[in-house]
């Protein structure tokens, strides 16, 4: 069956981000020009997504405002005449058929998930962590559909990581079937680096079967009272086969001011509007 819908967690404290998290969510925050969400956004449709689940908590009003329409703003930026402005803010309501879901408690990202579950149904779909966005010329999420047609298993984003840095994800067991997949034999959540079964480290995308919601539900809270993911996954390989895809694109890390800083860099750069003007004023940085 065919991946049509698309779940993104947005629901989590980003307390790393604080204190710019402390009345906005991590996800409305700017990268050059435009906030998290609409990336993700923009890489669902993209990717041929028809609906999107957002998880939300329930105080954060504000995503919910960025992805709909705005009548008043829309008719007084054509009374002005701003119709490239009116165009980018029609946009962003016109990315997908989107519906939202709370996440009361934060119980962790496999918890976030889980509240998708009505919303997906039984069906295959796939999960957007909004703060890592991944720039390609192909849509990461479009590359993975490509794979689970192919596989037909669940799909886990992975990139490799250096070693002295595997500590900080989830890393997978590999048994490689060609240069950008490989199946997934275990996971290790967080290892030391002597520990790590490899460099082969995930990142936020994943295309789950249906399974996954029955695995999360048996799946117990984890050392700081989160349900893992990563657990609900070992459970769902002991059933199916899993696949990891490296896919092809560049990952920011946006869920620290220093991630989000250098992603501001290497995207402000690439801007068609103001690029060269950017990099002309780095050039003249005394750095
Ligand atoms: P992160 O761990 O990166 O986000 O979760 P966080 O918890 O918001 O940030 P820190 O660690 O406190 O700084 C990855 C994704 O999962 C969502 C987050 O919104 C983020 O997009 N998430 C996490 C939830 O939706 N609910 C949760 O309970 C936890």
């Amino acid at each position: 069956m065919e991946v049509r819908k698309a779940v993104i967690t947005a629901a989590g404290l980003g307390t790393r981000f604080l204190p710019a998290t402390k009345a906005l969510s991590k996800e409305m925050l700017p990268l050059v020009d435009r906030p998290l969400i609409q990336y993700a956004l923009e890489e669902c449709a993209s990717s041929g997504i028809e609906q999107v689940i957002i998880i939300i908590r329930p105080e954060q009003g504000t995503i919910g405002e960025h992805c709909s329409p705005a009548p008043e703003l829309e008719r007084m930026l054509e009374d002005k005449g701003k119709t490239s402005e009116l165009d980018a803010v029609r946009n962003v309501s016109s990315l997908a058929d989107i519906c939202y879901v709370h996440q009361a408690e934060q119980l962790g990202l496999g918890h976030a998930i889980l509240m998708a579950k009505d919303a997906v149904g039984d069906e295959p779909f796939a999960v957007i962590l909004p703060d890592d966005i991944i720039d390609g010329q192909v849509p990461a999420l479009g590359q993975m559909k490509r794979i689970y047609d192919q596989y037909g298993g669940s799909v886990v984003a992975v990139e490799h990581i250096a070693e002295d840095k595997v500590s900080s994800y989830g890393v997978v067991d590999p048994q490689k079937i060609d240069d950008k997949v490989s199946r997934v034999l275990g996971l290790v959540e967080k290892p030391a680096p002597d520990k790590a079964p490899s460099d082969l480290c995930i990142v936020g995308r994943y295309i789950f079967t249906p399974q996954i919601f029955d695995m999360i539900e048996k799946t117990p809270r984890g050392a700081i009272g989160e349900i893992q993911i990563t657990d609900a996954m070992q459970l769902l390989l002991q059933e199916q086969n899993m696949y990891a895809y490296a896919f092809d694109g560049k990952r920011h890390d946006t869920g620290t001011p220093l991630g989000m800083l250098k992603a501001s860099v290497e995207l402000g750069l690439k801007n068609a509007a103001f690029g060269d003007e950017f990099r002309e004023y780095l050039a003249q940085l005394e750095l």
